[in-house]
């Protein structure tokens, strides 16, 4: 059998735990022609190069239609998400929807919300408290059901629903792997299916709330008249579905790799509890460091690109290694450190570009409040297994359980 090349190793699940000695490997042949001839880039100074190049295109339907992806897009009755369009559609969805999430037609929405994330948090810590729990699962137990409640409260999806499209996420989640490896719970489901099924549950939800609009941001995005318009039904439920699976995917492993790394550096836990406002930085570097978003999978060459010596062709698929850029020695200093009150951090771990993350205040919020409780109210937190077990998925990397032994949940 062939050897793996880098890029095959960092997707195979093995190194999963420890992707971060092949992106070292990797950065040595910063724009890497892959066998297949998709390109990867491994540096910082090209990634950000190539998020602000409007000759790499996020459109999936621009590739050869042969390809996985665009053959899947082509089969799908929804149309593409936005994060997956190019400018001038591109523009115009993220105008229209930004309307409903932030500056400056709602300009407070994010930091109304402070306390509420809060009870949240508080509350899924009550619960644990009351059971007198002694073993907790980051993961199931909080990182999980947290942005769930908080995303379903936002868009106005009920949250008792989670069983229902739990399985459509994560299938969805996963088929942004370059070579998906499904974890057990979900091989029965197709991508296709999931993706229609998801449709067509949120197509319902959407109906419902044209009939009995409430305060939620489902109901604002289906009522507002912007000067781009209103968006189409079609549009709405791609949108929707879009904000539901990034609203809580990459949030659940942002929070459970800031506990784990927290966990295998007791010095900055005890640091932070002592110095709650250590918190801004400590996400930012938590982004840089271990972030839940370690590549952009879905990007091609709209023409012939000269990058780093070597021409990306046009038609190439190519993948922005977020997480080794995050790591280069010529942007960071002593950048395999964790350093929690990092200063210079312009990290990629919201992307860059006019594809920036879009829900990044908010995330930004929940696991501030999030890390800062747990490192409040958890009484001597360690490690059980180090390191934890990983979900499959190599692009939307965190752990599946992070089990710890406490001796008791402060009130
Ligand atoms: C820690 C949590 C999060 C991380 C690490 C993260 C990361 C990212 C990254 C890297 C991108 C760029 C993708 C690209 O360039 O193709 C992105 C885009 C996006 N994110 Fe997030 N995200 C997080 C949370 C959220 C939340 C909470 C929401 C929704 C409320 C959200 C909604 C989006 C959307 C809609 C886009 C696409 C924006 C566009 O194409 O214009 N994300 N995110």
């Amino acid at each position: 059998m062939a050897e793996e090349t880098l890029f095959q190793q960092i997707n195979n699940i093995a190194h999963r735990a420890n992707p971060y000695p092949l992106y070292t490997e990797l950065r040595k042949t910063p724009v890497l022609r892959e066998p297949d001839g998709s390109y990867i880039v491994s540096k910082y100074r090209f990634i950000t190069d190539l998020l602000h190049d409007p000759r790499l295109s996020s459109d999936i339907r621009t590739r050869d239609p042969e390809d996985r992806k665009a053959r899947a897009a082509a089969a799908s009755e929804f149309p593409v998400s936005f994060i997956r369009t190019d400018p001038p559609e591109h523009d115009r969805l993220r105008r229209m929807i930004t309307r409903q999430f932030g500056p400056p037609h709602t300009p407070n929405l994010v930091d109304n919300m402070k306390n509420e994330l809060a009870q949240i948090v508080n509350d899924l810590l009550d619960g644990l408290h009351t059971q007198q729990r002694t073993r907790i699962d980051i993961v199931d137990d909080f990182a999980y059901p947290f942005p769930v409640t908080v995303i379903c409260r936002l868009l106005g999806v009920p949250s008792e629903d989670e069983v229902r499209f739990h399985a459509w996420a994560n299938k969805i989640a996963s088929s942004l792997d370059p070579q998906p490896q499904d974890s057990e719970e979900n091989q029965e489901l197709t991508t296709q299916q999931a993706v229609s099924e998801i449709g067509h549950y949120m197509k319902d939800l959407i109906v419902l709330h044209k009939q009995q609009p409430g305060e939620d941001m489902l109901s604002r995005l289906i009522s507002d008249t912007s000067p781009d318009g209103q968006l189409s039904i079609m549009e709405l439920i791609s949108t929707a579905v879009t904000l539901l699976i990034a609203g809580h995917e990459t949030t659940v492993n942002l929070q459970t790799n800031g506990m784990l790394t927290l966990l295998r550096n007791p010095e900055v836990l005890l640091r932070l509890r002592n110095e709650p406002e250590l918190i801004v930085p400590l996400v930012e570097e938590t982004l840089r460091f271990e972030p839940p978003v370690q590549f952009n999978s879905q990007r091609t060459a709209g023409r012939d690109i000269h990058i780093g010596g070597e021409t990306i062709p046009k038609g190439a698929p190519v993948y922005l290694m977020l997480a080794a850029g995050n790591r280069d020695p010529e942007r960071f200093d002593d950048p395999e450190r964790f350093i929690p009150d990092r200063t210079d951090n312009q990290h990629l771990g919201f992307g860059n570009g006019i594809h920036y993350c879009f829900g990044a205040p908010l995330a930004r919020l929940e696991v501030q409040t999030a890390l800062n409780t747990l490192a409040r109210r958890l009484i001597n937190p360690r490690l059980v297994t180090d390191p934890p077990p990983y979900r499959p998925n190599a692009v939307l990397r965190g752990p599946r359980h992070l089990l710890i032994d406490i001796d008791g949940i402060k009130q």
